[in-house]
């Protein structure tokens, strides 16, 4: 994030892989299905595919706009680009303080990535009776340990990623997990609707009951929406910094966004029917994949241990690898704020977000046990933590930077971003839509859902 000479992404199949690498992760795998289990199924995804459409795409084009005018990360884009107005010097300083709280519980689920590929190792899936292999997550949250240790060694694998700098060496690696990782979603999607009991999972997905749409269904899924996006973190303005100025941000942009999109879907048709079949309750919330995925191994390894055992293994393999390109990201961002703010060396660095996100993390591990009397307005500290930043925090920077650009910036900035420079005729020609999502749809969807947010 701290280039002095800002490279420009090889093409437009790189960006697109550099930010859906941002942008898949544990958000379209873990967060995205049991977010639709919570908020009512078929309902929850016909929302979040409108707010994926109507706002965060706008949001998203808004913040790379932003980034490559700026070409700078995102402490300096809103400064420079406002000519150092001190109100949007200070807006800066958010997206800072966002990916270091996300990071913190991040870590956690990492952890539990890290656990259950340890568990796919050992064959425990293969080897547990089906209708008990669900129990093992209970047992493993619940105790004070094991969990506050995994997650410490997974944020410990990411920092020191951080600091060594083999950053570039993860995300190569990612770029064959990622893929991986996809065609396995595939392969237990096809497998979990084939469960008995699995239609019911399927139906649930496809079968709306409006009875369940609420203001809350909306709150969660923009949400959802922008944290599965990386949106209102600032990562997608320092991605956009490295966008040449050739390149054609709508394709790229909605490239990201599908891609995302599909992934996340793919994920509720693997993960929802096999909740169905294992009889677990879809709002089970942040355990669901732990649950519901090792039921399908376990029922897979009855019939084919062999490739029960590796599929498990790959899947949990790929799900680190994508949770940790995306942990690496967010703890990048407060690295490179106190190596060029503090003047901390890059160790120093290391060792403060390691101390900051560790402790926070520890604390979100523990509510799922022992602290989860722990509350906080009504909320575990997990789901705390997970709210502020989701329903608050990114819903804020979001309209900050549709703010920004909309009545901020003179309307040609964004037209010469949005066309680069006129090269692009269809651009121009849907530019007043683009616009006028940006500049009013975006901002007022934003405001209103923000709002509901304190009614829930
Ligand atoms: N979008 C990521 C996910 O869905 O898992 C989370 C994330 C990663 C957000 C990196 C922001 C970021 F900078």
């Amino acid at each position: 994030m701290a280039a002095q000479k800002r490279e420009n992404f090889g093409g437009r199949l790189a960006v697109i892989l550099a930010m859906a690498g941002s942008a898949i992760g544990l958000g379209n795998i873990w967060r995205f299905p049991y977010m639709v289990g919570e908020h009512g199924g078929a309902v929850f995804m016909i929302v979040y595919v409108v707010c994926t459409l109507l706002v965060s795409l706008p949001v998203f084009l808004a913040e790379v706009m932003i980034g490559r005018r700026s070409h700078t990360n995102a402490l300096d884009a809103f400064a420079r680009l406002s000519r150092q107005h001190p109100f949007w010097r200070a807006v800066g300083y958010l997206p800072i303080l966002i990916p270091t709280l996300i990071a913190s519980y991040y870590s956690v689920i990492g952890g539990w990535s890290l656990e259950y590929f340890f568990k796919s190792c050992t064959l425990t899936f293969v080897r547990t009776p089906a209708d008990q292999v669900s129990g093992l997550f209970g047992a493993f949250v619940a105790s004070p340990w094991a969990p506050v240790l995994t997650h410490l060694v997974f944020l410990g694998a990411s920092v020191l990623v951080v600091a060594g700098g083999v950053k570039s060496g993860i995300e190569k690696f990612s770029k064959i997990t990622l893929p991986a990782l996809f065609v396995l979603i595939l392969v237990i999607l096809i497998y979990s609707v084939s469960l008995p009991g699995a239609g019911e999972g399927v139906r649930y997905l496809l079968h709306p009951d409006w009875s369940e749409l609420s203001p809350r269904t909306f709150a969660y899924a923009l949400g959802q929406s922008f944290y599965s996006l990386s949106l209102g973190m600032g990562c997608i303005i320092t991605y956009g910094s490295y966008v040449s100025k050739k390149e054609n941000i709508l394709t790229t942009s909605a490239g990201t966004a599908i891609s995302d999109l599909l992934f996340a879907v793919l994920a509720g048709f693997a993960i929802m029917p096999a909740v169905f079949a294992a009889g677990i309750e879809p709002g089970a919330g942040p355990g669901l994949i732990f649950q519901s995925i090792p039921f399908v191994f376990a029922k897979m390894g009855a019939d084919l241990p062999l490739v029960s055992s590796v599929v498990s293994i790959v899947f949990f393999l790929a799900i680190i690898v994508a949770a940790m390109t995306s942990c690496i990201s967010l703890i990048e961002v407060g690295v490179a704020f106190l190596v060029e703010r503090a003047r901390l060396s890059r160790r120093a660095a290391c060792r403060v977000l390691f101390g900051v996100c560790g402790l926070l993390g520890v604390l979100c591990s523990l509510s799922f046990g022992p602290l989860a009397g722990l509350q906080i307005f009504g909320r575990t500290v997990f789901d705390f933590l997970d709210w502020l930043c989701s329903n608050i925090l990114l819903l804020l920077m979001a309209l900050l930077a549709v703010v920004f650009v909309g009545f901020v910036l003179p309307r040609r900035v964004p037209q010469d971003e949005f066309t680069s420079r006129g090269r692009y005729p269809f651009n121009a020609r849907i530019f007043p839509v683009v616009y006028f999502l940006i500049k009013w749809v975006a901002p007022i969807a934003v405001v209103i859902i923000f709002f509901t947010n304190f009614n829930l």
